[in-house]
Order: C-alpha cells, then sequence, then structure tokens
C-alpha cells in the first residue's frame, strides 16, 4: 500500500513535472516551434521582408518596432492595432497617439499575403508583428531575442483603451511609470523599452512644447531643432529620436545626459529623478542595455495573447474573416 502511494506520488510528480517542462518554456500555450511543421518558413520570409523594406527604408525599423508596442499596449498582443475602421466599425488607427502616426501597414501586409501563399490561414497577424519587431531591431544593430508564438487575432479593437494605454510625450515620469506598470512593468523595465527611441523620428507637434517651456533641454540642441519646428505650422516635420536614428545602439541613454532628449517625456528619464542612474548605466554599458531591452521586449511580446480557439487567424489582417 505504502509502496503504490509513493509509486502513484512518484509518477504524478513526473507527469507534473514533464509538463511543466513542456509548458515552462513557454508562456501560456505559445511555443518556440509553434509553426514548425505548419509553416516551417515563417521565420524566413518574415525576416526577408522585414531586411528589404529596412534597407529601402531605415526607418521602416523604427516604425515596425512601434507597431508592435502599440498592438500590445492596447488589450495585448492580437493585431488590433491593425484593424481599418469601416462604416459600422472603429479601430485604434484613429486614436491620438496613433493617428498619422503610425506606419509600416504595408509591410505587414507583404509579409502576410507571402505567408498566406505558402501556409493559408495558419499564421496569426500578431504573430508577424513580434516577429517583425524583432527582426526589424536586429536589422538596425540591436540585439536579437527569442520569441514565442500561437498569438492569435482580435475580432474587435478598442479605440478608447488606445487613447488612454498608450503613454503621452508629454508624460511626467511618475505617468510613465504608472503608465507601464499598469501592463506590468517595473520602472527599470519603462527605461529598458524607452532605449527604442534610439531609432526613428517624431514629429513636430510631439514636441514642439519642450523647445520653449522645459528648462531642461540644451540650448544648441533647442536651437537647431526650431528652425524646424517654428511656433506655429510644421506639425509634421520630423526629427531624429536620438542623434543615430538608423541604428538601434545605446546613443539615446547618452543624449538624456547632455539634455538632448527630444521628447519631455525622453528627458524625463533623465531629469534629476529615481531613473537617472539607470540612464547612466546604459549609456556606459550597451551590452547590459541590450540584454534588458531584449528580455523586456519578451515580456511585452507575451502581453494577454488569444490562445486556443479565441480570436481567430485572420487572412487579412486589416479585417476580420
Ligand atoms: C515611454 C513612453 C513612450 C512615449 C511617451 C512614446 C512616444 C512616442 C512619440 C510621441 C513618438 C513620435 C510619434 C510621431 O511623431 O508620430 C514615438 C516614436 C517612436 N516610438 Fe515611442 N514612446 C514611448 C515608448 C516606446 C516604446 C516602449 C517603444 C517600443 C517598444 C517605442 C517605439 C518608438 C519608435 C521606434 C518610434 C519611432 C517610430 C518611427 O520613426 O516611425 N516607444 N514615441
Ligand atoms: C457591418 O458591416 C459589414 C461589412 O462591412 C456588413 O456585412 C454588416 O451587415 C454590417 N452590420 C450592420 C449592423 O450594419
Ligand atoms: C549640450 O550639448 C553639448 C554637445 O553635445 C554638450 O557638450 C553640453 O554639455 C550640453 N549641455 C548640457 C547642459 O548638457
Amino acid at each position: 500500500m505504502a509502496i503504490s502511494t509513493t509509486s502513484f506520488l512518484f509518477k504524478f510528480f513526473t507527469f507534473t513535472l514533464s509538463l511543466w517542462v513542456l509548458l515552462g518554456s513557454s508562456s501560456g500555450q505559445l511555443s518556440a516551434n509553434f509553426y514548425a511543421r505548419t509553416c516551417p518558413n515563417f521565420r524566413s520570409i518574415t525576416t526577408r521582408a522585414v531586411n528589404s523594406a529596412v534597407s529601402s527604408e531605415a526607418r521602416m525599423g523604427a516604425s515596425l518596432l512601434r507597431l508592435h508596442f502599440h498592438d500590445c499596449f492596447v488589450n495585448g498582443c492580437d493585431a488590433s492595432v491593425l484593424l481599418d475602421d469601416t462604416a459600422n466599425f472603429t479601430g485604434e488607427k484613429t486614436a491620438g497617439p496613433n493617428s498619422n502616426s503610425l506606419r509600416g501597414f504595408n509591410v505587414i501586409d507583404t509579409i502576410k499575403t507571402q505567408l498566406e501563399r505558402q501556409c493559408a490561414g495558419v499564421v496569426s497577424c500578431a504573430d508577424i508583428l513580434s516577429a517583425a519587431a524583432r527582426d526589424s531591431v536586429v536589422a538596425l544593430g540591436g540585439p536579437s531575442w527569442n520569441l514565442v508564438f500561437g498569438r492569435r487575432d482580435s475580432t474587435t479593437a478598442s479605440l478608447s483603451a488606445a487613447n488612454s494605454n498608450l503613454p503621452s510625450p508629454a508624460s511626467s515620469l511618475n505617468a510613465l511609470i504608472s503608465s507601464f506598470s499598469n501592463q506590468g512593468f517595473t520602472a527599470n523595465e519603462m527605461v529598458a523599452l524607452s532605449g527604442s527611441h534610439s531609432i526613428g523620428q517624431a514629429r513636430c507637434t510631439t514636441f514642439r512644447n519642450r523647445l520653449n517651456n522645459d528648462n531642461n533641454i540644451n540650448s544648441s540642441f533647442a536651437t537647431s531643432l526650431r528652425a524646424n519646428c517654428p511656433t506655429s505650422g510644421g506639425d509634421n516635420n520630423l526629427a531624429p529620436l536620438d542623434a543615430s536614428p538608423a541604428s538601434f545602439d545605446n546613443r539615446y541613454f547618452n543624449d538624456l545626459q547632455t539634455q538632448r532628449g527630444l521628447l519631455h517625456s525622453d528627458q524625463e528619464l533623465f531629469n534629476g529623478g529615481t531613473t537617472d542612474a539607470q540612464v547612466r548605466t546604459y549609456g556606459s554599458n550597451s551590452a547590459t542595455f541590450a540584454r534588458d531591452f531584449a528580455s523586456a521586449m519578451v515580456k511585452m511580446a507575451n502581453l494577454s495573447p488569444l490562445t486556443g480557439s479565441n480570436g481567430q487567424v485572420r487572412t487579412n489582417c486589416r479585417r476580420t474573416n
């Protein structure tokens, strides 16, 4: 009796352990080899398309990274950001942080079309977004990370959640910390993820206030920005988010230390507050930044995925099936 109880417990334990090993390496029902049999070329197709888009226009890498962020912070990584408005459906594209700002939809469409040709109805738009963000960072010289797949696509979207969940460039440090904390991120992870502003551009309208109202802006930097961002007009004129906007590096963190953060929210990370030390660390140690960034990106990519029979795999990323 005692023996068989022990043996039962042992078997039960081994079973639980192997189940844990099976699932433990993934997030929920997501797994690294999700498309290994159903769409083995998923990775190569995505990487090739991202590399080609980034080589025609480096900024596209930044735009694709941001698209993934704006997807995941609004009710999870479910490709809700990609849904077009229709006569009786309002998506997220007209939200304040997205409107006239998000880019890269055509690149996602191109990847989706190629994947549909090889493995129809298999790869979700949400998984494409996560892989394209990773490949974009790699294409611009940044770190890579290991993703798990199997996210499914939403059948709905939320304009109001897009307006409330995505942080404003006017945010204070406390507002940034709380916006990321609402999604389960620490202040340290928020600073690491902000290093995304190592690449890409911002429109004048997102930083004009800082030019005349902030006292923690480098004066020669402000002067050169004012030329392209006058008090009125030029709302869509662009400025680079750091001094090397086509390479994913730690330059952003050194720019913050010379008061050259472009957005008010950027400079808040180095303004005499609790995150200054981390900005200094990342500025002097690019490997530490790369490592922390990669692990925070894995965490972001796993925010509230739809799995199993929830959601659907859209055949066109812009509309539900
Ligand atoms: C910390 C809070 C953040 C704020 C307040 C913020 C705000 C902004 C704003 C206002 C722009 C310029 C948009 C425009 O002018 O159209 C921008 C660009 C960008 N953001 Fe953020 N962002 C934040 C965090 C992030 C995160 C976490 C990521 C990615 C993981 C990210 C990736 C990017 C990229 C790559 C660009 C350049 C896009 C391009 O050139 O097309 N940002 N951000
Ligand atoms: C909403 O639009 C779809 C197509 O865009 C249409 O099939 C459907 O009937 C519409 N529903 C209503 C309630 O108008
Ligand atoms: C302004 O930028 C210049 C050049 O990067 C730098 O030498 C200077 O220290 C900066 N000023 C401040 C106050 O950080």
